[in-house]
């Protein structure tokens, strides 16, 4: 019983812990957990309602015998229980409930068994040594252990460009259609939309990390996070405006880590002024997944910030992703964009503002709203090639620090070709004076 993003903090687990309403059943109970060798008062006097109280301010242990008997509903109060219960622990209830309907949806809810009272000493040594041989036993997950953390950065080259339209798919489609634990980190402090574009509450997680980062471990994630699909947790804010940002970034680096811990992705949606100020956000992060659109200005950041990442985050892959370009409207050519970032673009991601519209009236991700849009496949292929990015894989092209293009590129000559001459004739390269990188290619 677990939720998918709860950090492993075995280290301060106990072995064992019971929550028992009645003192008979409590008295047929210590004896057989002293005998197992763990503290018979680790069998506190309560239920359910204890249990899930005591749970959420503590860590849970590796075994824990609840009782429902003082339960009304027992299977909507039992899902309670899993919001506070860490991964890999069993849970065995003890009820007087004799029916075997309930025992079976209890069982499909994530209990590993259900004892009926009276309790006999027989029956409970016999669970809990089942229980014990279940904890202990390899679990899939622990199969996957040595399958790392991959990380990436949904950067916009201006305002608008569509960065969080890209990390909220690229989060859903990480956690629904891959189901793989995944954390969306929405850095847009006062005016993220992360939380929004789910339909969710952002709460007050962000805040608290940021006004206290030395709080910051698995437990503080597990209650902080907002839940946006069974494997998808989202940590963003809607800080009010008039309360600037003040952190050193350690907050963040913190959370980072912590990620790394519970979850398989991580996504941030990573403003580019906060790319600016802490570029140390960036140390771990495996994909940078640039977002820009075919204009002069997104064409100038292109340049300084690829160029930027050259120097800061040298180890990670960077995806280049144009959006909402429509073709031949551009205010420059794809070519000619190509050109002068030196680079050619990964993805071509068309405007289409029916899917865009839709998904905002829904409450749902892009991809979630638009599964066959032309652009949810595109996103798809962009999720295939964050999740297979190996370290391996980056290469580094040009000594880090380079020179940014932007000194010796006439930007403007991209745009006067482009309005004048009907993209026949991508800019000079030798007007950027590059270094060589061939001739552009044609307009999508
Ligand atoms: N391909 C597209 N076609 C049409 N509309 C789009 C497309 N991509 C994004 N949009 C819309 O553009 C708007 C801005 O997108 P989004 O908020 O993702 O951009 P952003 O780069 O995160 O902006 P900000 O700089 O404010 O963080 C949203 O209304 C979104 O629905
Ligand atoms: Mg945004």
């Amino acid at each position: 019983m677990n939720a998918p993003w709860k950090s492993g903090m075995s280290a301060a687990r106990d072995p064992f812990a019971a929550f028992i309403c009645d003192d008979n059943a409590l008295d047929t109970l210590r004896p057989v957990v002293a005998e197992l060798g763990w503290a018979p008062e680790k069998c506190a006097k309560g239920g359910l309602r204890n249990a899930i109280q005591s749970l959420s301010v503590t860590s849970s242990p590796n075994i824990l015998v609840v009782d429902l008997s003082e339960c009304s509903d027992p299977l909507t109060e039992i899902n309670g229980l899993a919001e506070v219960c860490e991964p890999g622990t069993v849970v065995i209830a003890v009820g007087q409930v004799n029916d075997v309907r309930l025992y079976r949806d209890l069982l499909a809810s994530g209990i590993h068994d259900y004892l009926l009272k009276p309790l006999a000493a027989s029956q409970v040594r016999d669970a809990l040594n089942d229980a014990q041989a279940v904890f202990s036993a390899p679990k899939a997950h622990d199969a996957q252990g040595a399958k790392r953390h991959v990380s990436t950065a949904v950067v916009g080259t201006r305002g608008g460009a569509g960065a969080s339209t890209i990390a909220t798919s690229l989060a859903w489609l990480f956690s629904d259609e891959e189901k793989l634990p995944t954390a969306l980190l929405d850095l847009d402090v006062h005016f993220g939309t992360g939380a929004l574009t789910l339909d969710l509450e952002p709460g007050r997680g962000l805040t608290d990390a940021i006004d206290n980062p030395s709080r910051i471990d698995g437990l503080f994630i597990e209650r902080a996070m907002i839940r946006a699909n069974t494997n998808l947790a989202v940590l963003s804010a809607e800080a009010p405006i008039s309360a600037p940002l003040m952190t050193d970034g350690a907050a963040f680096v913190q959370l980072e880590e912590e990620f790394r811990q519970a979850f398989e992705i991580t996504v941030i949606d990573m403003p580019r002024n906060m790319l600016i100020n802490f570029p140390q956000l960036l140390a771990d992060v495996n994909v940078i997944t640039l977002v820009c659109e075919f204009t002069l200005a997104s064409a100038r950041d292109t340049i300084r910030i690829l160029s930027w990442l050259k120097t800061y985050a040298p180890h990670a892959r960077t995806i280049v992703v144009a959006n909402k370009v429509q073709v031949g409207m551009g205010e420059i050519a794809r070519s000619d964009f190509e050109a002068s970032i030196e680079r050619k673009v990964d993805f071509v991601l068309p405007l289409d503002v029916k899917s865009a519209t839709r998904a905002a009236k829904l409450g749902q991700a892009f991809v979630e709203a638009n599964k066959s849009a032309k652009m949810a496949g595109q996103l798809r292929t962009i999720a295939n090639q964050v999740l297979s990015t190996s370290d391996e894989d980056v290469e580094t092209e040009e000594p880090a620090g380079k020179k940014s293009l932007l000194g010796s590129l006439d930007l403007k000559s991209l745009l006067s070709t482009s309005k004048a001459a009907k993209p026949s004739k991508p800019a000079s390269p030798a007007k950027t004076k590059n270094k060589s990188k061939g001739p552009a290619k044609a307009d999508a």
